[in-house]
């Protein structure tokens, strides 16, 4: 199972990185940092299956292609997408239109690229999943845009998946509803929240048997956060 990880050095995809590797599957780890790519090529993984880093970007739909064609690893069986975007926090009132469109614009405009530069590659039986988060079904005050994109982000998934069937390509969203306990965050996460590797075992199950998870978009909740604080 070859596996392209887009969004390798952040808190998510370094987490997909690790549980993709201890199941034995090669990963191509791919962001836009060299230096943080070379830090996780030189970490001790367990399992012995190959990590590649891979500079690259899927910031608009030249920069996916161009990412596609110089990964050569044969065939993508699966590629994941775990980038992300900063909105600053700031309240609707104190926020122009062309803020707005910069941030999606970070954000969606590099899910679909990526989409449409990867999903032409990939043959059946292949998996494209992408997170997202669980804000698309609530909005915090001065984060309101993060609720938008991430709406956003699961019609898109939606919309992949039904304009795909037929390609035997199983598209998904790992929608994580959770804060995420990863690297940048790790001394002072909160215990409920989900971690790093949790998602990422969460994704490699989802890639190793996706008709077990019945898609387009896949909520992951913590076991640890009581139905109330949802
Ligand atoms: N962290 C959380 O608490 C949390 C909670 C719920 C959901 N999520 C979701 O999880 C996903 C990942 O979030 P995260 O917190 O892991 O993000 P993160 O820590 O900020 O990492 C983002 C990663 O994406 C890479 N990246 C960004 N834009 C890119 C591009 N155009 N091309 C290639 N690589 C790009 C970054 O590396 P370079 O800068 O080196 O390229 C970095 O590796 C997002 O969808 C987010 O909504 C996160």
């Amino acid at each position: 199972m070859n596996v392209v990880v887009v969004g390798a050095t952040g808190d998510v995809g370094y987490g997909v990185v690790a549980r993709c590797l201890a199941r034995g599957w090669p990963v191509t780890a791919v962001g836009r940092r060299p230096e943080a790519l070379a830090a996780l090529a030189d970490e001790k993984w367990a399992g012995s299956a190959p990590l590649r880093v891979h500079t690259g970007s899927i910031a608009d739909d030249a920069a996916a292609a161009a990412l596609r064609d110089e990964i050569d690893i044969g065939r993508f069986d699966a590629v994941v997408l775990a980038v992300s975007t900063q909105w600053p926090g700031r309240p609707l009132a104190e926020t122009d239109y062309a803020d707005l469109s910069t941030f999606f614009g970070a954000y969606l405009r590099a899910h679909l690229a990526a989409a449409k530069a990867f999903l032409p590659a990939m043959s059946a039986d292949s998996r494209f999943i992408g997170i997202g988060g669980g804000m698309a079904d609530f909005v915090v005050p001065g984060l309101v845009p993060v609720s938008m994109m991430q709406a956003a982000q699961r019609m898109l998934y939606r919309g992949l998946h039904q304009e795909n069937k037929g390609s035997g390509i199983e598209i998904r969203e790992v929608m994580v509803v959770s804060k995420v306990n990863g690297r940048s965050n790790r001394a002072g996460a909160d215990p409920r929240w989900l971690t790093d590797s949790e998602i990422g075992e969460h994704v490699c199950a989802v890639i190793a048997a996706p008709a077990e998870f019945a898609g387009p978009v896949l909520r992951l909740e913590s076991p640890r956060t009581r139905r109330t604080e949802r």
